[in-house]
């Protein structure tokens, strides 16, 4: 039947059937993916992001309004002008052209530009000189976190003070990465040889996903870091952590563990705060038990997704930096046991 009525009429071929339960089963999706536990901008936490998703609902209900605007002029022009004769006479229509096609545009995009105007000056203000200052580094694919004035350093978590504006430096160590929470602020792009500043600030406690915001290359998908918000006093404590020497072993597996690491090639790449192992190359690991995943959110972080990365990290982030380990059976149990004993 469908053949039929194409071929009589081969230059309107209607829309396959399909077409309009796609389009639903898109837009749900689409819809979903904005709730249910999404980082979203437009669920933000803090104030940077709450100025973008402000913005973002004054351009919706202006885009609204205007598409709603059209519809009914289209409506009109169809149904009730259809037939009429809609020669210009006395310049009326000129008049209404004038208006409605430059006249409210441009009110609408002066308005639209002060606004952005007004929060791109709020968002580039920054925190205070006394501000707490977190220096983040990207790297082919996770993110080294450091406070200037410490040693020690963490990875792919950073807490912050509740209610207070925190400095965020960031540098690449290698290609273009961006740093973004969307639930805090704006993403602010690493540039190779520069130090670019951004700031974060959250109203209340939690936990904020972040994400690498540029490609970066094969993992960037799994770039992901945490932001935890909590009371000042937990912040400090951490600041301490950061300081402290890692935990060391207390049974005997993980003595043997901690040997293990510190005489083998784990030592070549990692730091733990402590012991010998100071390198630089990969994340230093001196809380990694603590951590809420391995790969910079690559898999969970417990005992089994932790056997499995030493042994071969590439079956789990193909193309990451970390070789595979040729860690003795009998030892991998006890270097797992001393990781995730470092909290
Ligand atoms: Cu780093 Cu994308």
């Amino acid at each position: 039947m469908d053949r039929a009525h194409d071929l009589e009429h081969p230059g309107r071929r209607r829309p396959s059937r399909r077409v309009g339960p796609a389009l639903v089963v898109a837009a749900v999706l689409t819809l979903a993916g904005c709730s249910g536990g999404s980082p979203s901008t437009l669920d933000p936490g803090g104030t940077g992001a709450a100025r973008i998703a402000d913005l973002w609902w004054v351009l919706f209900w202006i885009s609204a309004a205007v598409f709603a605007e059209v519809m009914v002029l289209l409506v009109w022009a169809l149904v009730f002008r259809r037939g009429r004769d809609t020669r210009v006479r006395h310049g009326q229509p000129l008049r209404f052209v004038a208006i409605a096609g430059a006249g409210v545009p441009l009110v609408i995009l002066v308005v639209v530009y002060a606004l952005g105007l007004r929060d791109l000056a709020a968002l580039g203000a920054g925190p205070g000189r006394d501000a707490p200052t977190i220096e983040v580094t990207g790297h082919k694919w996770w993110w080294e976190v450091r406070v200037p004035g410490i040693d020690g350093a963490t990875a792919n978590e950073l807490h912050i003070p509740v209610g207070e504006r925190v400095r965020v430096r960031l540098r690449t160590a290698d290609v273009l990465h961006s740093f973004w929470v969307p639930q805090l602020m704006p993403k602010t792009d690493l540039i190779a040889g520069e130090m670019r500043e951004t700031w974060l600030h959250a109203e209340r406690a939690g936990t904020y996903r972040g994400q690498c915001a540029e490609y970066c290359g094969t993992q960037h998908a799994h770039m992901a870091l945490q932001v935890i918000a909590e009371p000042r006093s937990q912040f400090e404590a951490w600041l301490a952590r950061l300081a402290a020497p890692a935990r060391q072993p207390t049974t005997e597996a993980e003595r043997r563990g901690q040997q293990a690491f510190v005489q083998g090639s784990c030592a070549g790449c990692h730091a733990i705060r402590g012991t010998g192992a100071d390198a630089r190359v990969g994340p230093d690991l001196s809380d990694v038990g603590s951590r809420w995943s391995i790969g910079a959110g690559a898999v969970p972080n417990d005992a089994g997704h932790l056997g499995g990365w030493i042994v071969n990290p590439q079956t789990v982030k193909p193309g990451s930096y970390m070789p595979p380990q040729p860690v003795d059976a009998q030892r991998l149990p006890d270097l797992i046991a001393y990781l995730r004993s470092l909290e």
